[in-house]
């Protein structure tokens, strides 16, 4: 493990279940909209997405930095698509094959350990790679991209969502956003996204913004945190509650000043 990776724990989060993390996640979505995400992910955005990606029963999915798996096993079942998830923190990957088998969902979903940057499949495994609220946590984007391209068919589809962000020489917003969400954060402009894109080979099919309802999001996070913040600095730790709130607070004035927005990015394998 290099010394990055030590940074890459999300274990406290993904234990959905724990008081701490069910009162956060009551704040923000609810009973109705929670499916087990980590991410400013909704029900709804995923109900648009399905048909957007054509994603059907044949379709063999990998969701790359699959969380807690709820978003992967939510398409798993709305579709009955084959999905696979590929995640770096273990307690992740328990709480996603858990959730999978309460819900039914044991064959047709499967977490693998791992980093994505070196998956553990063969090239040509899938129709479909997707990414929900990942990407900032890849320093080098154009490899992990290479790999995605390697394991993807050809003509197979790309499609991730992501922040995108303005900041580059405002080093007291990096300071604030470094370690964002527990690890460390690597933020990327959307014209950076395009060109490590092309340079690993992918071809640009559509993109589009969410803002609106990303802001929304973001601050049901802010205000959770806020809310319970002693709560969850007794679990969590105060300086790293302090930081969240910091966080969340920065995350949100960059995007009403539109030097951070939301995007959804689709590309295809041109092979
Ligand atoms: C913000 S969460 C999003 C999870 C999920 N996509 C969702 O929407 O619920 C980011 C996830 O990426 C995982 N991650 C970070 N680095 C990774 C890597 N190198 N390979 C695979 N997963 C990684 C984290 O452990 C975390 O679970």
């Amino acid at each position: 493990m290099n010394e990055k990776r030590i940074g890459v724990d999300y274990s406290e989060l993904h234990q959905l279940d724990s008081p701490t993390n069910r009162l956060i996640r009551e704040s923000i979505w609810g009973i109705e909209d929670d499916i087990g995400q980590q991410s400013f992910i909704t029900p709804r955005y995923l109900d648009q997405l399905v048909p957007r990606l054509s994603i059907e029963k044949t379709t063999r999915m990998l969701d790359v930095g699959s969380g807690a798996g709820g978003p992967a096993i939510y398409i798993a079942d709305r579709t009955g698509c084959k999905v696979c998830g590929i995640e770096i923190n273990e307690v992740g990957v328990e709480v996603s094959r858990k959730l999978a088998k309460n819900s039914g969902l044991e064959k047709k979903t499967e977490f693998h350990l791992g980093d994505a940057m070196e998956m553990p499949f063969a090239k040509n495994s899938f129709d479909l790679a997707i990414s929900l609220n990942v990407l900032n946590v890849f320093e080098d984007k154009t490899e992990l991209f290479k790999e995605v391209r390697r394991v993807l068919k050809p003509s197979g589809r790309w499609a991730f969502l992501s922040g995108t962000f303005e900041i580059s020489g405002d080093e007291e917003t990096k300071r604030k956003m470094a370690r964002g969400y527990l690890i460390p954060q690597y933020y990327d402009s959307l014209e950076s996204y395009k060109e490590k894109l092309k340079l690993a080979g992918f071809r640009i099919e559509e993109i589009t913004e969410y803002v609106a309802d990303f802001r929304v999001q973001v601050k049901k996070w802010r205000d959770a945190y806020k809310k319970h913040s002693s709560m969850i600095a007794k679990e969590q730790g105060e300086e790293n509650t302090r930081y969240h709130i910091e966080y969340f607070d920065t995350y949100l004035k960059l995007v009403d000043e539109a030097r951070a927005s939301n995007h959804l990015v689709i590309c295809s394998n041109p092979e």
